[in-house]
């Protein structure tokens, strides 16, 4: 049995639904395994992203690993298609097998593919999903893949930490953060950015930190996540004034204006 507490905060009118220290807040790829997850029992963490994917798209689920998320969208009958890439052979094969044995290879098409090069033209994709890794990497793929996407695509991300360069890329690229969702699950904190196009954007420095709209909303499972990092960057500080060898004087202010900022935050 798993317990999670959830803060959403959505734009309401656009969104249908909804160093050491940051590492201490991340789940390694196991943490969901003793769970029995699959295609019909997502994760509080899959179920939350499943939320966001509007209804009728058609999703483009990139490191789908195995396919649990289009595949259980499908059978609720809740997507219309459904792409599932992977990079790598075990996941692939597993995606395969979830597919076929599900017997939906009609509805969703598997493919070994590096990122948003999973996206062919006429698969005339409306949402995709990158969930389950870091936030650079998430960044990474949608700056690779940028010639992919139409620009009319809800993207619904969910990153295992990065956050902060994962928005700046957003802002970058004139995307819109709709909605935000923290959840705890397994003692783990997980974020939810779904993003949409919009034109021109900008964040602060803050904003882009913690979360334009989380840090308005100031939820239980968002604060809870800040408490815990602020002890971690404490510690880190402390470690670093220890440390036998000087810390780089910049990393150090980097750490210490992200602890003032938590501060601040918690004020
Ligand atoms: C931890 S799993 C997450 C699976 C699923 N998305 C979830 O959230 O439960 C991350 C998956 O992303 C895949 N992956 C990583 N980089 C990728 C890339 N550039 N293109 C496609 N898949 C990628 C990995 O092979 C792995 O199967």
């Amino acid at each position: 049995m798993h317990t999670s507490l959830v803060a959403r905060i959505c734009h309401a009118r656009r969104c249908s639904t909804e160093s050491r220290s940051d590492s201490a807040l991340l789940p390694d790829d196991d943490a969901e395994k003793g769970l029995e997850l699959n295609e019909q029992t997502l994760s509080v963490r899959l179920e939350r992203v499943a939320a966001h994917v509007p209804a009728e798209a058609r999703l483009a689920d990139i490191g789908s690993d195995h396919a649990y998320l289009p595949v259980a969208l499908i059978r609720r009958g809740a997507i219309e298609a459904a792409v599932a890439g992977e990079v790598a052979l075990t996941p692939f094969h597993a995606a395969e097998r979830s597919v076929r044995e599900s017997d939906l290879g009609q509805r969703i098409s598997v493919r070994l593919a590096d990122g948003l090069a999973a996206i062919e033209a006429g698969d005339a994709i409306t949402a995709i999903s990158i969930c389950g890794m870091g936030g650079e990497r998430i960044r990474d793929i949608l700056e690779s893949g940028k010639a992919r996407l139409s620009g009319q695509e809800r993207l619904i991300l969910q990153p295992n930490g990065g956050e902060q360069p994962l928005r700046q890329w957003l802002m970058d690229n004139g995307y819109r953060i709709l909605c935000e969702e923290v959840l705890w699950e397994n003692h783990f904190a997980y974020e939810i950015i779904v993003a949409e196009r919009s034109g021109p954007m900008m964040y602060s420095a803050e904003e882009l930190y913690f979360g334009p709209l989380q840090m308005q909303a100031r939820n239980p499972a968002f604060l809870a996540k800040w408490q815990r990092l602020l002890r971690l960057k404490q510690q880190t500080l402390a470690d670093f004034a220890q440390a036998k060898q000087a810390v780089p004087e910049e990393k150090v202010q980097k750490v210490a204006r992200q602890t003032q900022w938590i501060i601040e935050l918690l004020a």
